[in-house]
């Protein structure tokens, strides 16, 4: 897809962060866009942004985890802009930090729930209204990095985003007959407020075996804000869509970066490549200092407890953060 203009394009979690920076870039691009965010506060200081530009974005407050409202949402926008999205963002996600042997069924569920799930509830609200609509269009969704990693630091959402790649992937062969291109956004670090998710999370979601508290939101805010800037990101993905590219790895080098981490599933698979990849891994780590300069840039987060278990959990083994 080239031409954006006039376009409406649905945004989860579209009113801050990656989304936010989504938002600005195509709303510039000329789409009309709608804005779906569970965040009152961040949808009210986004609306702000776009009134000023007087630029046509609508606002939706939206758990995607919701399947009802999900549908109301679509009905909305019929309303609001005449027929259903031609472009389709699913970009709405939440994190949380600490050992995979700590998490707790709540842990997985609420993660799942918003990245997995949520992603779903995205295709299958809209993907059968834009193939009636028969006018073509494009489905974005943010996965990440760690999508591709088996991060243990954060098992609930690697899984999570490893389904998303998956997931779009078999959309992007399924919908390509109804011209719909379809791309996987798997970006590492953003600047964005994904360090205050755990203020979204549900009551009844709310048992967690990670640390959480004041302290540790601040440490990972420091991290997200080495981070790159989501407009930035958002230009990244613009020139992606062109292309209609499946996969976008915000990065210098992705085949270096996607080779490295495929190829561990190779080695995985053999007595040897146990052993080669342990000795991969050594030197992966040995690069990351040296191009860090030796330091460890998760160090004063781990110090604070970020990426550490529940302080009840003393079964647990410490480690360095994630
Ligand atoms: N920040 C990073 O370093 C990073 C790295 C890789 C991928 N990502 C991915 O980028 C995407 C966007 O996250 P971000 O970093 O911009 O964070 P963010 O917190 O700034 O933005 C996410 C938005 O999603 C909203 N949201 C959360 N749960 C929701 C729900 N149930 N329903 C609707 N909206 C909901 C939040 O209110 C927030 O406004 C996520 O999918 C995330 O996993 C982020």
């Amino acid at each position: 897809m080239k031409d954006f203009t006039g376009k409406v394009l649905f945004i989860t979690g579209g009113a801050s962060g990656a989304g936010l920076g989504q938002a600005k870039l195509f709303s510039e691009a000329g789409c009309k866009v709608v804005i779906a965010d569970i965040r009152q506060d961040h949808l009210d200081e986004a609306m702000a942004y776009f009134k000023d530009k007087k630029a046509p974005v609508h606002a939706i407050k939206l758990d995607i985890t919701d399947r009802k409202a999900y549908a109301a949402a679509a009905d909305e926008v019929e309303k609001v802009f005449g027929s259903p999205p031609q472009m389709l963002f699913n970009t709405a996600g939440v994190n949380a930090f600490g050992p995979a042997e700590a998490s707790t069924f709540e842990d997985f569920d609420w993660v799942i729930g918003v990245n997995l799930i949520g992603v779903i509830n995205g295709m299958v609200t809209f993907v059968p209204r834009m193939i009636k609509a028969g006018k073509g269009g494009y489905i974005v969704s943010t996965s990440s990095m760690s999508g591709f990693m088996a991060a243990s630091g954060c098992t609930p959402y690697s899984v999570a985003k490893a389904g998303v790649n998956s997931l779009m992937e078999c959309y992007y062969q399924a919908l390509k007959p109804y011209g719909i291109g379809v791309s996987c956004l798997c970006p590492g670090g953003i600047n964005t407020n994904i360090h205050e998710a755990t203020f979204t999370r549900p009551k009844h979601l709310a048992n967690t075996g990670y640390r959480v508290n004041q302290k540790t939101i601040e440490a990972e805010g420091k991290v997200n804000a080495q981070g790159m800037d989501p407009v930035e990101l958002a230009k990244i993905l613009k020139k992606g869509i062109e292309n209609e590219q499946l996969f976008i790895i915000p990065s210098p080098d992705p085949e270096r970066m996607l080779r490295f981490s495929l190829e561990r599933i190779v080695n995985f698979a053999t007595p040897e490549g146990m052993a080669k990849q342990a000795e991969l891994m050594k030197q992966r780590m040995e690069e990351m200092r040296k191009h860090m300069g030796g330091k460890n840039p998760f160090a004063a987060a781990a110090e604070a407890g970020w990426g550490k278990a529940r302080e009840d959990l003393t079964w647990i083994k410490e480690r360095q953060g994630p």
